[in-house]
């Protein structure tokens, strides 16, 4: 009976209709294929184009399907199995009048079926490798679910952790984020988007999003020019010169005008600076908002301004559809405007290889898989080896770690045998009963000499209003699972697991869904009932080793104080349990570094590292009033941006300039020698900032300019040379050109943002 099925569907896609079965020879020219079709569609078709729906929130499938035939829909979202979406292609290209295919697209942020770690997590990776397995794993296991486009990299430069997507993205650096935005995007396309295996990538949020005032997501973000040019645009930049396909356009205002309907943002800068040729969507319901931002008196004029701007698809609102016939009809908006729009998008689905076959990421239902969620389809060992990268040691006094693979393990905590929250937010078709959590990855990797003993210790918190918000979005299948007992109970419990234990395992932070979107935060510290077990841990005297689990820097000053070991795991994804036990073992030594700083208090924030200098700045060790400081507690931040320790210690010898000036033009080199002193090999990432002594505006006190991971054996060492030029010198000035000027700079290097390695050169 399946096989008859299987087989009457193959035979039914042997029927194509006119566009699909499109000879491979008119297909060569692009342009005039795409202006071939727009002449052939009605107004209707094209308004149908711009329509980008999600499925399961907008509309039943019944209607869905027959608006897709009727040629009123251009793309959805939210499908993630090949099943699903042939019968939306076959309405698509099998039954509507053109037989356009519409494309299907996701939000493939960290992983697809296996789950990497968190953004946030593989940007402290600094490894580059690492990052571009994830994303190029992503995309075969999504392309193989019949998807063709991620709403993704998120590059939003976050500075303030209170803000929840802070996890999405890559932390507050934008020579960091920049290079990562680049090689997800080769990992998601591949070398081209339209290869089978392949995503088109739809970077986002454009733009600023991570700048929203007080981190309340959605919030309105005001900024000067130099600060945007110099800060905030490079990742997105970074991203469409990669070749990203898509650009996903931003919920915020941008010093007044909201993004969806900034002309400037979209015409201006993306497409005539920029020379951006791919297709512009706007956020989850972004253009009813203007009504709402108060730029449009209704919905009419939401639909113009936004088409106007350059939003070319509209997601989850049926604006456009209603309203840009009337639009046109008056002349408020024109054919011309339209067609441009049209253009992007079906630009879009010929370079995701749509018309040369709409079928090509479903494939026929004969091969359809069996079980979406076999093993078989997951990849473990790419996912626990980025997820090992990922991790940061912040703490480790006396060597508490590695751990020894005999004796007994306390393991306790409220995230220590969750599968949910090791996935992290947005972790598109992942399956939690899939994921590893650390009690099962101790388990598995501590070898049979070792007694793990278990006690949750804790729920995340106690306070059921934060439960109840958390579980909102879901209310059958809550997130959060309150255990019954009082916490009072629950700390005696651990606490008697301890004793017993010869040290204890942690694993305390945040539930995924306080670090996601619409989860912004006022407090950055460990939530009270936690912050207890912890406390009463401590008084037991055993070695106290933290797993933290969270998606933003949080305030750790007492547990940087008390806890002897701290390892900051981010979410770490399906294989999180195994890479965490990797590392607590030391079969891993760690090597992440931070790509955002840590602050010692939320009213300290921000405090990210490349700050402007100011005239009268704070100086460590003498206090004094009258210099940019807070007075009641230690200035700067806890673990500053590009910190994290490993199992071994790493020296850096001074810097080598390869002459005292550099030429226009010219280049110059910086070597320094850097070894590894312990007794184990390791990994470490050197890091080259620039600070320029005096310039025509303002500049950082240091800005990172490049960086490499270095793999050393036990007292080996290595001369690591890297070759500056004048881009590495230039910025925006106060007219927005993109210069260098002649002067001293001086070149840092060093183990993280603080601790560096200086020498002084010209600029001639
Ligand atoms: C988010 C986007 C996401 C979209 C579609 C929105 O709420 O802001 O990042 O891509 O939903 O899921």
């Amino acid at each position: 009976m399946k096989m008859l099925c299987s087989l009457a569907v193959v035979a039914s896609l042997i029927s194509l209709p006119a566009l699909a079965a499109t000879p491979a020879a008119q297909l060569d020219n692009k342009p005039a294929f795409i202006a071939g079709l727009i002449k052939k569609m009605t107004l209707e078709e094209k308004i149908g184009q711009l329509r980008l729906i999600s499925i399961g929130t907008e509309m039943p499938q019944p209607r869905i399907l027959q608006e897709i035939a009727a040629g009123r829909i251009g793309g959805t979202f939210n499908t993630v199995t090949p099943s699903e979406n042939r019968p939306l292609q076959d309405a698509a290209v099998k039954h509507s009048r053109l037989g356009i295919p519409i494309f299907f697209a996701y939000d493939i942020v960290h992983g697809h079926r296996t789950v990497f770690p968190i953004s946030l997590a593989q940007a402290s990776s600094w490894d580059m490798d690492a990052i571009a397995l994830g994303a190029r794993t992503s995309a075969i296991e999504a392309s193989a679910d019949g998807i063709d486009m991620t709403f993704a990299p998120m590059v939003d430069i976050s500075r303030d952790p209170r803000w929840g997507r802070t996890s999405e993205g890559f932390g507050e650096d934008p020579h960091l984020v920049s290079e990562i935005a680049k090689v997800t995007v080769r990992g998601f396309q591949g070398t081209s988007a339209a290869n089978r295996d392949s995503l088109m990538a739809s970077v986002k949020h454009f733009a600023l999003y991570g700048a929203v005032e007080g981190g309340r997501d959605y919030n309105t973000v005001d900024m000067s020019p130099m600060r945007m040019y110099q800060d905030y645009l490079p990742p997105y930049r970074a991203a469409i010169d990669a070749g990203a396909g898509g650009v996903m356009v931003a919920l915020n205002s941008i010093n007044g005008v909201p993004a969806t309907s900034n002309t400037w943002l979209m015409h201006d800068l993306l497409r005539k600076d920029w020379g951006f040729k791919g297709v512009t969507v706007s956020d989850h319901g972004a253009i009813t908002e203007l009504v709402r931002h108060g730029v449009a008196q209704d919905n009419r004029e939401a639909a113009r301004l936004a088409i106007k701007a350059g939003i070319d698809m509209s997601m989850h609102d049926a604006l456009y559809l209603q309203e840009l016939p009337g639009l046109i009809k008056s002349g408020a908006v024109s054919i011309r405007e339209i067609d441009n729009a049209v253009r992007e998008v079906l630009g879009a689905k010929y370079d995701m290889g749509l018309f040369h076959d709409p079928y090509r990421r479903i494939g026929v239902a004969a091969n359809d898989p069996a079980d979406v969620n076999a093993e078989s389809r997951l990849h473990r060992a790419a996912a626990r080896q980025v997820a090992r990268a990922s991790m940061v040691l912040l703490e480790n006094r006396n060597q508490t770690l590695p751990l020894k693979k005999s004796g007994t393990i306390a393991l306790v905590g409220p995230l220590a045998d969750s599968q949910l929250d090791i996935l992290g937010s947005w972790s598109a078709a992942g399956v939690a009963r899939q994921a590893i959590t650390l009690r099962q990855g101790l388990r598995d990797v501590a070898g049979d000499k070792v007694r793990v003993i278990y006690a949750r210790g804790a729920n995340i918190t106690n306070d059921e209003r934060i439960v109840e918000y958390l579980n909102y979005l879901d209310t059958d299948n809550p997130e959060i699972i309150q255990d019954k007992r009082s916490p009072a109970d629950m700390i005696a419990e651990a606490v008697k697991v301890a004793e017993e234990a010869d040290v204890i395992v942690a694993a305390v932070g945040e539930s995924r869904g306080m670090s996601h979107e619409s989860s912004s935060r006022t407090r950055l510290d460990i939530p009270a009932s936690q912050r207890a077990l912890l406390e009463a841990l401590k008084a037991t005297g055993k070695p106290l080793v933290l797993v933290l689990m969270n998606g933003r820097p949080l305030e750790l000053t007492w547990e940087q104080a008390h806890a002897d070991a701290v390892l900051e795991t981010w979410f770490s994804g399906t294989e999180g349990g195994h890479a965490i036990a990797d590392v607590l073992f030391g079969d891993y030594n760690p090597s992440g570094k931070l790509p955002v700083s840590f602050p010692r208090s939320v009213g300290q924030i921000p405090t990210y590292y490349n700050r402007l200098r100011v005239g009268r700045p704070f100086v460590e060790g003498k206090p004094g009033n009258y210099t940019s400081q807070y007075f009641e507690e230690k200035n700067g931040p806890l673990y500053p941006f590009g910190y994290g320790l490993s199992y071994t210690d790493f020296d850096v010898s001074p810097i080598t300039l390869s002459a005292p000036a550099m030429a226009r033009k010219g280049k110059l080199d910086a070597s320094v020698t850097v070894r590894n002193t312990g007794a184990r090999d390791g990994e470490t990432v050197l890091q080259l900032y620039i600070h320029d002594e005096a310039a025509s505006v303002v500049r950082p006190e240091k800005e990172l300019k490049d960086f490499r991971k270095v793999a050393l054996k036990a007292g080996e060492s290595r001369t690591v040379r890297f070759t500056l030029d004048e881009d590495d010198l230039k910025f925006f000035n106060a007219r927005l050109q993109h210069v260098a000027e002649a002067g001293q700079f001086a070149v840092q290097i060093g183990l993280d943002s603080e601790n560096v390695q200086q020498a002084v050169f010209e600029l001639r």
